[in-house]
């Protein structure tokens, strides 16, 4: 677990974002600290997968622009919002940081560079390289009990959704239950909900949300499922401490509106967004799997489904596939 403290590392790739080459002398002058602490930093950028070419002579260049995140970047985007954040240079999972929190106060955020077991849903992996994407988790309490929370990851795909079209990207984005939001029909992020019932009927809930940012391509062929990115989606390079800054405060703003209120307040939007209604799915659960026709979500947030004997079933939670659009 790397946490961020002075960082020298985004101040060298903002340096070298320009894809120039740089001298290392050049570069220590630049941040104040020796050639050898440059060299230093380019070889632990070289272990995090990041390409960098050097040349007797000339120096280092970056091979794609890395614009790395800084906790000082974020809150001048955040402005007056109350909250807490830590930020890691590497750590093995955004969420069960938060969950190792003893005591926490107020509203937590974790972001992470790299993680290195990132988690998704029903015991899948999530890929985390390094300076690429968005792993953010959010630690909150919510006033409801347990049952009421069946929502939260529509609500969250909502305020992902919102955050999409902040940076233009509008086009095929549509949110499909439970927790993934799509774009062209590839998953672009995904969220990760783990509660923790507190007494009196309040809950913790630990909100991790995965959001492709910058990558183009799945070196390591991790990624199982067919997925985008901001990046291929808008053809741009983007700086991810506006991202994140954007996509924490809509979920302050969502999950303000979800603990006063209720899923209730969010069909409209959700039925604004989503891309199942009528269309024949799967769903898995633990148990079995179910195809019928998508005929709506009810108040709750949960999936109504048309069977072919005529009867309609509800489920709280499981994994959806489209069989015909
Ligand atoms: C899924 O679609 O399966 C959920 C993916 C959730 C990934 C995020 S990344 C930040 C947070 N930390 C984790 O280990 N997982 C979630």
């Amino acid at each position: 677990m790397t946490k961020i403290t002075k960082n020298k590392l985004a101040q060298l790739t903002a340096v070298m974002s320009d894809g120039e080459f740089h001298d290392g002398t050049a570069l220590g002058q630049q941040l104040n600290i020796t050639r050898s602490a440059v060299w230093k930093m380019i070889k632990k950028l070289e272990r995090y997968d990041i390409e960098i070419t050097s040349v007797k002579g000339r120096g280092y260049a970056l091979c794609e622009p890395l614009i790395l995140l800084e906790e000082s970047q974020i809150q001048k985007q955040m402005g007056k919002q109350r909250y807490h954040l830590a930020l890691f240079e590497s750590v093995e999972s955004t969420n069960d940081y938060l969950k190792s929190l003893r005591k926490p106060n107020g509203v937590w955020f974790c972001l992470a560079e790299q993680q290195t077991e990132g988690r998704g849903r029903l015991s899948r992996g999530w890929h985390s390289p390094f300076g690429k994407n968005i792993y953010l988790s959010c630690l909150y309490l919510f006033h409801k009990d347990i049952s009421e929370l069946a929502g939260l990851s529509l609500v969250v795909s909502l305020a992902v959704v919102n955050t999409l079209k902040q940076f233009g990207i509008e086009k095929e984005l549509h949110v499909k239950w439970p927790n993934d939001v799509v774009c062209d029909y590839r998953k672009i992020s995904g969220t990760l909900i783990e509660v923790q019932a507190e007494s009196h009927g309040a809950c913790h809930a630990i909100i991790g949300v995965g959001l492709n940012v910058n990558m183009l391509i799945d070196e390591r062929r991790k990624i199982s499922q067919s997925w985008t990115s901001m990046r291929r989606a808008t053809g741009k390079y983007l700086d991810r401490n506006l991202v994140s800054a954007e996509l924490m405060k809509n979920l302050l703003k969502y999950l303000k509106r979800f603990n006063d209120e209720s899923f209730a307040a969010f069909t409209d939007e959700w039925m604004a967004s989503e891309m199942m209604s009528g269309k024949i799915i799967s769903v898995k659960t633990v148990n079995e799997t179910v195809t019928g026709v998508v005929k709506g979500i009810n108040a709750q947030g949960h999936l109504e489904l048309k069977l072919a004997d005529g009867k309609v079933r509800v489920f709280s939670s499981g994994d959806t596939s489209i069989i015909k659009k």
